[in-house]
């Protein structure tokens, strides 16, 4: 079980040293304290082992603590040696290969840019996108889902493709977009919704890393649905208005896998 080391409420000393454990193969992490803003993980990868190729929506640095490996940043070999720090921004791509048994710390900060929060600029042209998502809403998600299954085609494993083929996700999805962008000022009113999607997301296996993904194909739709309505500015407001939406999904989901864990 993946139990939190320290609660982010006392303080806390330990020495990292004394935590460290190698599995056979693979990897070990276990989190050592987690607040609103970051999370800090131990990671310990046995020799010879690897972490694929992946991206994390939130900023992130590695603190080499003990072994060698190599990290692949952004198509760039750097090599991991105790006292070696890397920074990774979000959604760099990044895979890790431990030579020898490795451990480090990764650290992972909320996106920047989202911690400022939404700007009244964005709000205000959100919500004046309001109508015309309720009028295109379903053509919107129904030409997201085509662009993600064509250049995602290994996402489809997730979803019920009858539910797509009759419209009824398509429909769900935009009934999701219409109500964050009338409440995108008051995410309170959205609790339930996102609560239920956010379970069945669990459910369905979604992973933070996939948000990206769905951000890029469901700008696209916008655009290529809405043609010359689709302004610079309006397409810039959706961007920060989908990745705090996005955040609030991965924070909420990350919630319901660790009290499953605990339970
Ligand atoms: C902010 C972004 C997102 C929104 C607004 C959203 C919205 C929704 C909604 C409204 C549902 C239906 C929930 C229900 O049946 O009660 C749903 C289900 C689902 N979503 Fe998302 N979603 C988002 C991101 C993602 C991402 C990143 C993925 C990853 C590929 C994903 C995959 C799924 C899957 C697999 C289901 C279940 C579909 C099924 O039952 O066939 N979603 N989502």
């Amino acid at each position: 079980m993946n139990t939190t080391v320290a609660s982010s409420n006392t303080s806390f000393a330990a020495t990292l040293h004394d935590l460290i454990e190698y599995p056979t193969s693979g990897l070990f992490s276990k989190v050592l304290l987690k607040d609103n803003n970051t999370q800090y993980n131990l990671f310990c990868l046995a020799a010879s082992s690897q972490i694929e190729e992946h991206t994390s929506t939130r900023n992130a640095v590695i603190t080499v603590l003990e072994g060698r490996g190599n990290i692949n940043l952004e198509g760039k070999d750097i090599a991991l040696a105790p006292g070696v720090f890397v920074f990774m921004p979000a959604n760099a791509p990044h895979a890790v290969q431990a030579q020898e048994n490795l451990a480090f710390v990764l650290a992972m900060h909320e996106h920047s840019s989202l911690k400022k929060g939404i700007s009244q600029q964005t709000i205000d042209i959100v919500k004046s996108t309001a109508p015309i998502l309720k009028q295109h809403g379903q053509k919107i998600t129904t030409r997201m889902y085509e662009i993600m299954f064509h250049n995602y085609p290994e996402v489809k494993a997730q979803f019920d493709m009858s539910a797509q083929a009759n419209g009824t996700q398509p429909v769900k999805l935009a009934t999701a977009v219409y109500s964050y962008a009338t409440h995108i000022d008051d995410l309170e009113a959205l609790k339930k919704m996102v609560d239920q999607i956010a379970h069945r997301h669990v459910q369905t296996h979604v992973l933070p890393e996939q948000y990206p993904i769905v951000g890029e194909c469901l700008l696209q739709a916008i655009q290529d649905v809405l043609g010359d309505a689709a302004t610079e500015e309006v397409m810039t407001a959706w961007t920060e208005a989908y990745q705090a939406l996005a955040e609030v999904f991965i924070n909420r989901e990350q919630q319901i896998n660790q009290t499953a864990l605990a339970n």
